[in-house]
């Protein structure tokens, strides 16, 4: 190769780099003769044998051509990028409706919990909480549940390994608060119970509570009533109706099951409530002298209501939920009404 045909090849790169109407085409001359298997890396390797007066100048031009040509080439790109990145700008259609991102929002039973503890709030209720692996002291002994009574039996209660147990209910904190406190006491305790029970349209082995307690000199079955049915009216508006069955807690005496008449049938008769017109809300009664026993408090001097409301069953009958599965299957479709 002579200076002359350099000089010319080199005129040459450089106008086609010019010339390249698109990226693609800026591409090949990038490859045609600065790529590994291009035209220079051939010329630089035939330096050698070229007549020696000539190689230096030669050289010279070789690597100014490859200096000028990349920097030509990396313009050109920047240059199609560029163009490329307004196209897409103007092709904007800032008219078109936007693209619908969906929120997340509470779960049903937490928003369920914020209102029932708002009513008892406006009652004078504070909340507290205890822990959801208790010791049988906690759940049972000190709720006056000697060891034979049938509830402790392994089919209704999750044992741990360490002798603990998942709390059955969250009765457990009455006498966790009281242990640490005089009278009175006015508390609400909303939490996660568990229970060996086989699942089905209206059971599951976790399940909700609020836990209410109060106790004070002359608190008596009258101001349970008063108070759920209050509360049941607050929930569920003024047509709801609360009634009272006699039934036997070890820890409450006397001691009532806690109906609430159904909502979704407004009494008619449904699936939710089975015909029945009513549905189970809550166990309640008047707190055993034995709990105030076993918490230092003394039976004489102050008396207290207890209640326990089943959370899920609010739920299903305030918003006509037929299977409480519904609840934890986190079905975004289900969830997304509330
Ligand atoms: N702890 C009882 C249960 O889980 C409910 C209850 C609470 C009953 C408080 C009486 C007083 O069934």
């Amino acid at each position: 190769m002579k200076i002359h045909d350099l000089i010319v090849l080199k005129e040459t790169a450089l106008h086609e780099a010019k010339d390249a109407k698109n990226d693609a085409a800026v591409e090949a001359v990038r490859v045609k003769y600065v790529g590994r298997r291009g035209l220079l890396p051939e010329i630089m390797k035939g330096l050698k044998n070229m007549d020696p007066g000539e190689r230096p100048k030669a050289g010279q031009i070789a690597n100014a051509l490859k200096t000028e040509l990349q920097i030509l080439i990396e313009d050109r790109q920047r240059e199609f990028s560029l163009s490329e990145a307004k196209t897409e700008d103007n092709s904007f259609d800032y008219t078109l409706p936007g693209e619908w991102r969906s929120i997340g929002s509470l779960h049903p039973i937490s928003k369920l919990i914020e209102q029932m503890v708002d009513i008892f709030h406006s009652l004078g209720f504070i909340v507290a909480d205890g822990p959801d692996i208790e010791t049988p002291f906690y759940n049972f002994d000190a709720l006056n549940t000697p060891a034979e009574h049938p509830s402790r039996d392994l089919h209704d209660t999750f044992y741990l390994e360490d002798g603990h147990l998942l709390r059955t209910h969250t009765s457990p904190v009455q006498i966790r608060y009281m242990e640490n406190r005089p009278p009175p006491v006015r508390i609400v305790v909303p939490g996660r119970c568990f229970r060996r029970d086989t699942t089905d349209a209206t059971h599951s082995a976790n399940f909700h509570q609020v836990e209410g307690l109060y106790v004070d000199r002359e608190v008596s079955m009258a101001d349970l009533k008063g108070d759920l049915n209050y509360f049941a009216q607050q929930l569920m508006g003024p047509k709801v109706k609360i009634r009272f069955r006699p039934h036997f807690f070890p820890f409450t005496e006397p001691s009532v099951e806690v109906d609430f008449s159904c909502h979704v049938c407004a009494g008619k008769g449904c699936r939710v409530c089975k015909n029945s017109r009513w549905i189970e809300i809550a166990g309640a009664g008047m707190v055993d002298p034995e709990v105030f026993k076993a918490v230092g408090y003394d039976p004489d001097k102050v008396t207290g209501y207890a209640f326990g409301l089943g959370i899920e069953r609010i739920a299903m009958i305030l918003y006509g939920i037929d299977d409480i599965r519904q609840l934890y299957e986190n079905d975004v479709r289900f969830l997304e009404q509330f």
